[in-house]
């Protein structure tokens, strides 16, 4: 099973906004996010599921959280209290690949694991609070790239 990391960054780093609010709306990524990540599971932080305010359809939505308390009102989610014990359950689902959907925060706490990366590197900057990790180039071997009007889709293979 493979880990796959999948985020849009903008050309200064940038992925969200403090709020959550997105900062651009480009419905060729939404639709490549969807065809892309339909029916596998999705490991995201709490913050990023609040801000689509219900689960992806198609897909097993699986939150972190540290708050034992949550409880959300709706069928087809996970929620787990770690995000190892979230990427455990997610293995045990013998899916071909997992997703790690976000944000900021759980992108920096698995881009050390995760076997690869789908970004969308959109062509211009944004403003915002939420950056992507640095990541060093030379671990990562590109396998493919796609060029549309406002982004470039790269696919990033971990080199062993
Ligand atoms: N551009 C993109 O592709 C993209 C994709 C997704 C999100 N985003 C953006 O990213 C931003 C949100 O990122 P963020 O960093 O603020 O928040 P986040 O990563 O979505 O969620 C953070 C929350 O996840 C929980 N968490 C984090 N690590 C955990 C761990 N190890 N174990 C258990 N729970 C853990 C905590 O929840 P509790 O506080 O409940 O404990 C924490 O507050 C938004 O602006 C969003 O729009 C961008």
């Amino acid at each position: 099973m493979r880990i796959v990391i999948i985020v849009a960054i903008a050309k200064n780093g940038v992925i969200g906004k403090a709020n959550c609010e997105m900062p651009w709306h480009i419905k060729e990524d939404f639709q490549h996010f969807k065809k892309t990540t339909m029916g596998f599971p999705i490991i995201m932080g709490r913050k990023s599921f609040e801000s689509l305010g219900k689960p992806l359809p198609g897909r097993e939505n699986i939150i972190v959280t540290r708050n034992t308390n949550l409880k959300y009102d709706f069928d087809g989610i996970k929620i787990f209290y770690s995000l190892q014990d979230a990427v455990d359950y997610s293995r045990s689902l013998n899916k071909d690949k997992i997703f790690i959907t976000g944000g900021g925060e759980i992108y920096n706490q698995s881009i050390s694991f995760a076997d690869e990366m789908i970004i969308s590197h959109m062509k211009f900057d944004v403003v915002g609070e939420v950056k992507f990790p640095d990541f060093n180039v030379d671990d990562w071997k590109i396998i493919s790239r796609e060029e549309k009007e406002e982004f470039e889709i790269v696919t990033y293979l971990r080199r062993d």
